[in-house]
């Protein structure tokens, strides 16, 4: 993204996923209307129409469902999708326009696709064990876009993956109710932007008054 996002600012994206539901049809309905109905997939879908991330990241990909739904949310941006299950992914979601699927295992795919980079989302949601996600939060952070979010699930499944959320550094939230086991985004900033000892809250919440008078509104 080529502005900053504050973890305030997907609060409210957030709050909002909760209050509506705009996906279309063909999302609702991708593996039936019932099971699609989970909350993680209208959040994912408001992100996507919000922010308009230009480059996404799916690590863990299955049918593909939640890859769809960074796709339809932004149909200008490209979603590429790692898993090392091909016959899962769904036939209908194959034939998304800016879908892209990577046949690899997720930290060995890190080399090989840091050329699409950087990216504005990754979705890390493969095996979720502490040894899996740290390898790759440290394989593909350093491919990061300068104002991107990582998005992590089930961040409250087992020991494990509580302990990996509780030690992730930088700026983060949790948000429960949109999944059984926990669902969380950390923002990136770049680390030159931020004046030393201060968050990105705060940094955002001294600057922006003084942004509208640059832009004189
Ligand atoms: C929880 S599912 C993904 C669900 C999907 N993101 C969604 O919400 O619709 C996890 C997927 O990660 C894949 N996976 C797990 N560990 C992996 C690894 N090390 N490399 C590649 N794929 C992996 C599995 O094959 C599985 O399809």
């Amino acid at each position: 993204m080529d502005s900053p996002v504050t973890t305030e600012r997907l609060r409210e994206i957030i709050a909002r996923s909760r209050a509506h539901d705009r996906r279309p049809p063909f999302l609702r309905n991708l593996i039936g209307a019932k099971r699609t109905v989970n909350k993680y997939y209208n959040a994912i879908y408001e992100i996507a129409r919000a922010l308009k991330p230009k480059m996404v990241l799916e690590l863990g990909v299955f049918r593909g469902v939640s890859a769809a739904h960074w796709a339809l949310g932004n149909p200008e941006g490209e979603v590429w999708g790692v898993d090392c299950m091909p016959q899962s992914l769904l036939p209908k979601v194959k034939q998304i326009a800016n879908f892209n699927f990577v046949l690899n295992e997720t930290v060995r795919a890190a080399e090989a696709i840091a050329h699409h980079g950087p990216w504005d989302v990754v979705f890390f949601d493969s095996v979720h064990v502490y040894d899996q996600v740290t390898a790759e939060v440290e394989a593909y952070t350093p491919q990061m876009a300068d104002y991107g979010i990582q998005v992590f699930d089930d961040i409250f499944k087992r020991e494990g993956m509580r302990r990996f959320w509780s030690e992730l550094p930088g700026d983060k939230d949790a948000y429960p109710h949109l999944s059984q086991c926990g669902f969380g985004v950390r923002v990136s900033w770049p680390e030159q932007a931020l004046p030393q000892g201060m968050d990105h809250d705060t940094y955002e919440r001294v600057r922006s008054p003084y942004t509208r008078i640059d832009d004189g509104t």
